[in-house]
């Protein structure tokens, strides 16, 4: 089995400043570092790491290859990630001050412009029951998932960023939606449904500390999350996401998925950091909460 994930690949700049930049202000950052990122390239490093065949589809610029690199030294199978030469890859500019305190500034890049035929050329490889997993910040979600239905897969979909648009019109489509406690808010403000009446089987809202509740077929059911110091939030949902997904491809039952993947979320929170540390499946069945 496998999981086919169109998603996201970003360089992530990390400025450290004294404080975050007014208007017309030049600042000198005290120190600057990049990481992978994106929340799909995240997600396909998890469902790597938790031992699923992953193969990416997406899109970086010429300024890329060392991201594509990075994804396949950490077992993602890249050959549906597409160079274009014409355009850069995805960005986030963070600037983090003395007080922790960030702003961001976000480019779409080559998320944006991922080749249908990129998208095609990868499904046609696909299996009926392999996994279609999505999330925000690529287009052409609809599209992909019409084309998993043709072809028998399995689909689920990370609604974040919340775009209520995209995830309405996806919605007949679903297997699998996952969501945060606000994504998930702010679905039910758009639709008008609860969780339970959205017709999609399996929903997962994960709640931070507070776990996650799986709604299977209408029915809610409540899982604590792990004992934990949170260091650093970042990376916990995608680091679920991808945990999760991987356990059911290897055809767990629901319950087991939850648990590991909250494990492997649990042990995100304690690590400084967002693709390069998510925790590999062996880490994650050592760790002691
Ligand atoms: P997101 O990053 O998308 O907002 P959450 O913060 O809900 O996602 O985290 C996803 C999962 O990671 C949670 O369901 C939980 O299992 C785990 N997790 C997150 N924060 C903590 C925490 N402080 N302590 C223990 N587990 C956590
Ligand atoms: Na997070």
């Amino acid at each position: 089995m496998a999981i086919y994930n169109l998603g996201s690949i970003n360089a992530d700049y990390f400025y450290h400043v004294p404080h975050l930049p007014g208007p017309g202000e030049t600042l000198a950052a005290t120190s600057m570092s990049r990481g992978l990122g994106g929340k799909g390239a995240n997600m396909s490093v998890a469902a790597a790491r938790a031992g699923a065949h992953t193969a990416h589809i997406g899109a970086v610029g010429g300024d890329g290859k060392w991201a594509i690199d990075r994804m396949t030294e950490f077992g993602v199978d890249t050959r549906h990630i597409t160079t274009l030469t014409d355009t850069p890859m995805g960005q986030a500019l963070i600037y983090v001050d003395d007080a922790g305190e960030n702003s961001i500034v976000l480019l779409n890049g080559a998320n944006f412009q991922i080749p249908k035929q990129t998208i095609a050329s990868a499904l046609s490889e696909a299996s009926p029951g392999d996994t279609l997993l999505m999330q925000n910040e690529t287009l052409s979600q609809l599209e992909t998932a019409k084309m998993a239905r043709s072809l028998d897969l399995y689909i689920a979909y990370a609604a974040a960023p919340f775009d209520a648009a995209a995830v309405t019109a996806a919605l007949p489509y679903l297997d699998f939606l996952i969501l945060n406690e606000v994504e998930a808010a702010q679905l039910e403000e758009a639709t008008g449904k609860t969780p339970e009446a959205l017709g999609v089987t399996d929903v997962i809202i994960t709640l931070g500390a507070n776990g996650a509740r799986w709604i299977h077929s209408g029915t809610a059911r409540d899982f604590p999350a792990m004992p934990v110091t949170p260091v650093d939030t970042t990376g916990a949902g995608d680091t679920f996401t991808g945990y999760i997904l991987a356990a059911r491809d290897r055809g767990l039952p629901m319950e087991q998925c939850i648990a590991l993947a909250m494990r492997a979320g649990a042990l995100m929170v304690t690590r400084q950091g967002t693709a390069d540390v998510i925790p590999d499946l062996k880490d994650v069945d050592e760790a002691r909460f």
